[in-house]
This record gives C-alpha cells, sequence and structure tokens, in this order.
C-alpha cells in the first residue's frame, strides 16, 4: 500500500485551519510541489486528502454518491437552501429535484432569458452615462443579481422584493463561513442573521407564490416552470421547495458568474488586441439586440476568453466530498469520515498540462491546440460529472452577453493595477480594488472629429 505523504506543520487539532483558511490556494500549491499529486492534511480534526492532478479529478468526479459525498461535504447550505431540497435530502431526491429545473435551461427558455439579460444590460450601460469609473466587481454583481432575479423570480423581482431582497441575500451569504462549514446550526451572531433571512425570504416567496397561483400568471422563469413542475409520483412541489430550489440556483450561480464577468473584464482591459477581435467577432454574428441564441454561439474567440478565464481565475477554486466509504484513487485509499478535495486553481497551473500556464492565451482552446481536450477533467471551473455544474450555459450566456454590450459601447482601462485573487473568500474575485476608467466609443470618435460609428 502506498504511504500518503502528510503536509508538516501543522497544529494539534487545528492542523492547517488558519494558513488554508487564509489563503488554501498557496497552501495547496506549497503542498503540491513537496509532495506530489496526493498528499494529505488536517483541518480541525479531520484528515484532508488532496487528489492534486486530472487523473485525481477523475477518481473523483466518477465515484458514487454513496462513496464520496457532496451531500456531507455542503451540509452548510441546508440552512440557507432550506430543509427539504439539495444537499438536505437523499442524492437521488436530490437528483430529481435538480431535474425539474431543466426545462427553465431548454432553448427556449434561454432565448427569452437573452431578453431579459440584454435589457438589464442595457439599462446598466445607460446609467453609466458617457464616461466615469466603475469599481468593477460591486457593479457586476449588481448587474447579475438584477439578471438572476429576473431570470429566476421574474419581473416581481423588481417591483416587489428587490430592494428589502438585497440585504436579505447579504445575510443568507454571511452564513457561508468557516463556523458554518463546520458545525451549520452553531448560534453564531452570522448564523442566526441567516435563519432569520431564510425565513423572511421563504414568506416573501410564498405571497409571490400564491399571487401566480391565484391569477394563473404564466411566466417565461423559474419559478413557473417550479410551479408547473410535478415529481415523478405527480406531485406538486410545495413552496418551501420551490424557494429552496430558487435559492440554489441563485447562490450557485450568481456571485460566482459576477466574479467570473469580472475576471473577464480585467484580463480584457489587460488585453485590448483581444477586445478589436472580439467587437470584429461580434460584428460578424450579432444581428439583433436581444441576440439569438445561434449567434452567440457563433462567439467562438469569446468563448475561449470564458474558457482562460475559468481557468486562471476560477470562481470554485475547490470542491470537496465526504468520503462515506473507503474510495482508492493511484493506490492510496481514503479512509470514511476523511475529506476528498481537488482544486481548479492550483491543476488549471500545471505545466504538464497547460502551455505556459501563467499566461493568458485564449488559443490554447482553439484547433488544433485544444489543451483541455488532450487531458480529459483538466478544465474543472465548473465541476465534472454527474455533479458538473448545472448553470453552466446560463453563466456563459449571461457572461457573453454582458461583455458584447458593453464592449460595443464603451472603451475600459483598468485603473489599479492587475488585482491578485482574494482566496480567502468562498467565491474568489479579485482582492482590494478593481477599478476601472469607461469612456463611450461613439463620445470618443466624436471627439477626435470622426463620424460616430454605428454598433459594433
Ligand atoms: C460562472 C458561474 C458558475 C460557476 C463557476 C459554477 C461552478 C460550479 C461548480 C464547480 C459546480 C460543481 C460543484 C461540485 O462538484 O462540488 C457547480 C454545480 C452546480 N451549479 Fe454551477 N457554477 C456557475 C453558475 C451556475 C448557475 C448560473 C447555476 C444555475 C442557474 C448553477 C447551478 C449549479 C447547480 C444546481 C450545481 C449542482 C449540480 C449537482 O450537484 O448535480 N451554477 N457549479
Amino acid at each position: 500500500m502506498t504511504v500518503v505523504p502528510t503536509l508538516a506543520g501543522g497544529l494539534p487539532w487545528l492542523g492547517h485551519a488558519i494558513t488554508f483558511r487564509r489563503d488554501p490556494v498557496a497552501l495547496l500549491q506549497q503542498g503540491r510541489s513537496r509532495h506530489g499529486e496526493i498528499f494529505r492534511f488536517v483541518l480541525c480534526g479531520r484528515t484532508v486528502y488532496a487528489l492534486l492532478s486530472p487523473r485525481g479529478h477523475q477518481a473523483f468526479f466518477r465515484a458514487p454518491d454513496d462513496q464520496l459525498s457532496a451531500r456531507e461535504a455542503y451540509r452548510f447550505t441546508v440552512p440557507i437552501f432550506g430543509e427539504g431540497v439539495a444537499y438536505a435530502v437523499s442524492p437521488e431526491l436530490m437528483d430529481e429535484q435538480l431535474r425539474l429545473l431543466h426545462p427553465a435551461l431548454r432553448d427556449d427558455a434561454m432565448q427569452s432569458y437573452a431578453g431579459y439579460m440584454a435589457e438589464e444590460v442595457e439599462g446598466f450601460a445607460e446609467q453609466l452615462g458617457s464616461k466615469g469609473e466603475i469599481e468593477l466587481l460591486p457593479a457586476m454583481n449588481e448587474l447579475t443579481i438584477a439578471i438572476a432575479g429576473r431570470c429566476l423570480i421574474g419581473p416581481e423581482f423588481r417591483s416587489a422584493v428587490s430592494a428589502e431582497f438585497a440585504g436579505l441575500y447579504r445575510e443568507l451569504e454571511g452564513g457561508i463561513n468557516l463556523i458554518a462549514f463546520l458545525a451549520p446550526g452553531f448560534p453564531s451572531v452570522a448564523n442566526l442573521r441567516r435563519d432569520r433571512a431564510r425565513r423572511r425570504v421563504a414568506a416573501l416567496m410564498a405571497s409571490l407564490i400564491a399571487e401566480r397561483r391565484r391569477t394563473k400568471t404564466v411566466q417565461e422563469d423559474f419559478l413557473g416552470v417550479l410551479i408547473a413542475a410535478r415529481y415523478k409520483n405527480g406531485t406538486a412541489l410545495s413552496d418551501d421547495v420551490i424557494t429552496g430550489l430558487l435559492l440554489t440556483a441563485l447562490f450557485a450561480g450568481q456571485h460566482t458568474s459576477a466574479v467570473m464577468a469580472t475576471w473577464l473584464g480585467v484580463l480584457l482591459a489587460q488585453h485590448p488586441d483581444e477586445v478589436d477581435t472580439l467587437r470584429l467577432e461580434a460584428a460578424g454574428a450579432i444581428r439583433s439586440v436581444p441576440p439569438r441564441l445561434a449567434a452567440l454561439k457563433q462567439l467562438q474567440r469569446l468563448e475561449h476568453c470564458l474558457k482562460e478565464t475559468e481557468r486562471l481565475h476560477p470562481p470554485l477554486v475547490m470542491l470537496m466530498r465526504m468520503v462515506q466509504r473507503p474510495f482508492t484513487v493511484d493506490g492510496v485509499t481514503l479512509p470514511s469520515g476523511s475529506l476528498a478535495l481537488v482544486s481548479p486553481a492550483v491543476v488549471h497551473r500545471l505545466h504538464e498540462v497547460f502551455a505556459e500556464p501563467e499566461r493568458f492565451d485564449p488559443d490554447r482552446f482553439a484547433a488544433p491546440r485544444e489543451e483541455d481536450r488532450a487531458t480529459p477533467f483538466s478544465l474543472i471551473g465548473f465541476g465534472g460529472g454527474k455533479h458538473r455544474c448545472l448553470g453552466l450555459a446560463f453563466a456563459h450566456q449571461q457572461i457573453k452577453i454582458i461583455w458584447t454590450l458593453l464592449l460595443q459601447r464603451f472603451d475600459f482601462e483598468l485603473i489599479d493595477p492587475m488585482p491578485r485573487p482574494d482566496y480567502a473568500t468562498f467565491v474568489v474575485g479579485p482582492r482590494g480594488s478593481c477599478r476601472v476608467r469607461y469612456r463611450h466609443r461613439t463620445a470618443m470618435r466624436s471627439d477626435s472629429g470622426r463620424r460616430p460609428a454605428e454598433a459594433l
């Protein structure tokens, strides 16, 4: 049997919790350079096995739920999403519930969302005026909350709940912390606020659902799909399950999308040539606003820039599973009760998988290089296997629409130096200030005496 190296320097019981909390990626990188692809360390009394190679990912993502459990690893989400949904229920029921979201992600629904997304981006762009400065992450957060509210909850989001919801959402987010990870029910101040906010969200949602049922309103949004959904046995979803599934999609998708949109903006601001290429590509493909799905799919260069953003700055830097029964990978057996961990942030920068991994190089995803395809399970910013992200197409569509429409109107430049990732947060955005200066493109052209150009 292979002996697994143990990361040195941990404290009794706490292990490496303090350094891990501060910067998990640095700790994992250090472990990998010292010990190779598999090693272990302790976090608050629990042994964690880091599997830091595409081969390790493959085993991790292909393991059945009763061996590597996402449910047990992500129990901290239960007080936020609710008792009757997602990681609170059996993997079979969670699977059935997530499948009920599939009609909300079909092409016809996604085409409607393209309209809502474009409307929100245009409204946001209007507010910006002709020139100014913005903090990119808060701006992308505002925009993606508005888009998620419209696509998930519907027009009522803006008219009835949006002002109060922003505060509740922040309190729910406050429930994602180390204490909640170790003991989701611990009555810390943040957790008590989280629970109060969850009760209020449930009440708000119940009145929206009751109103839709009373008026028999049918809307093209996630809420409409879930009200119409039926379990295999024919029963409808309770209001609390509907609320829970909406919160699951919101928490899985909103902040992650905001962060990815921010990183893409930062990378593009640093690569003006890339911006020219994207504008040309969009001018050739996009014939209308909102864009047709077929046109968005033609934006191959933008797709490669998105993948490169996912590679360099994955919003979720580590994914976990609780080992339920012994699990063997590469001759190493992980015992029951330990945690298995993979890290997109570490493996996406391996020289043996990606050429010059520190370089922004969207071409690596184009034929004939296709570096991610050459090694399966090497690009895992959206996970892999049966738990692969359900909202990938939604996230890509949203970020494509945001940047296509914004680049069409504005030139951007980064004011602050290239920000570093803030690995101390759960969803990893830039650390500190990330300001961009923008200027309307037609304004620039008229300033320079040239005729205002057509859009794109
Ligand atoms: C840039 C944006 C996003 C990123 C980076 C992202 C990333 C991920 C990752 C890494 C996983 C796998 C977690 C694991 O295996 O432990 C995942 C799962 C999931 N994502 Fe996303 N996601 C994004 C957007 C979205 C959106 C927009 C939605 C919903 C509309 C969504 C819904 C989900 C759900 C429901 C799962 C659980 C799937 C399952 O366990 O079967 N995500 N996401």
